[in-house]
């Protein structure tokens, strides 16, 4: 049995990964299969949470309970997180792989190729780091009103780390500069993508590791679950 420690609380989950036009046919895409957000969904509507399942690009079923919103490109996702946290939610994670560069322009008819060998040079534009925002504009509600901006933010990092920094030394950086309350470390040099297992080091704000998952990822999808309700603020009385 599970326990319904999510009774009453609003959740929103990201879950796949963003396409990027380049043209009627092509697209800038990424790996993420989704599995993990959408074990996320799952695991928080086990528990008893009302969830919304931002889904991009997922192919796979919507949990039982969940509602989803199904995007497509960066834009669209930070337009369906914006408006998701414009209801305040208790919980949002963002475990959907964003673009970060897409094209600075779409063509509108496929782009052909020419008589000689030559090809097209793809310029490319910085999206909105929408984990970023999101916790500068509770930042900001925050400072307007203390009593506000209660809901708690957990972001994704997929590192795979390189010759001078490893995966968890990137994480550390990026937890302490994305100021989530926790960011959830994937090392993805093992080839997590589409697969059931996983294996995370869950970080802190500090960037200080305060729990390890690895198996199902519906296993780590409760112990990434159990990281929040440490953390949530108490439900208040009528
Ligand atoms: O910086 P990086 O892309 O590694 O950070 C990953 C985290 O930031 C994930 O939670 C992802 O959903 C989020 N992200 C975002 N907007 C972007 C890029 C990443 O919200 N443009």
């Amino acid at each position: 049995a599970v326990l319904r420690d999510l009774v009453g609380r609003r959740v929103v989950v990201t879950a796949g990964g963003t396409r990027e036009a380049i043209d009627p046919v092509r697209f800038l895409a990424n790996r993420s299969s989704g599995r993990q957000g959408v074990a996320l969904a799952h695991a928080a509507a086990a528990r008893g949470a009302d969830v919304t399942l931002i889904a991009a690009n997922v192919d796979l079923e919507t949990p039982p309970g969940a509602r989803r919103i199904d995007v497509e490109s960066a834009a669209q996702l930070a337009a369906a997180v914006h408006e998701a946290a414009a209801a305040a939610p208790d919980l949002l994670i963002m475990a959907a792989a964003v673009a970060d560069f897409t094209p600075a322009s779409r063509a509108e008819a496929k782009i052909k190729k020419s008589g000689d060998d030559g090809a097209p040079a793809l310029e490319l534009v910085r999206t909105q780091d929408i984990l970023r925002t999101l916790v500068s504009d509770r930042t900001a509600l925050r400072d307007a009103d203390p009593g506000a901006g209660t809901g708690l933010i957990v972001g994704f990092a997929a590192e795979t780390g390189d010759a001078s920094t490893s995966p968890l030394e990137h994480a550390r950086a990026k937890a302490r500069s994305k100021g989530a309350d926790l960011l959830v470390l994937n090392d993805v040099s093992t080839g997590v993508f589409g697969a059931a297992d996983n294996a995370v080091r869950i970080l802190d704000a500090a960037g200080e590791i305060v729990a390890e998952a690895a198996g199902d990822k519906t296993v780590v999808s409760h112990t990434v679950l159990d990281e929040v309700v440490r953390r949530l603020a108490p439900v208040p009385w009528d």
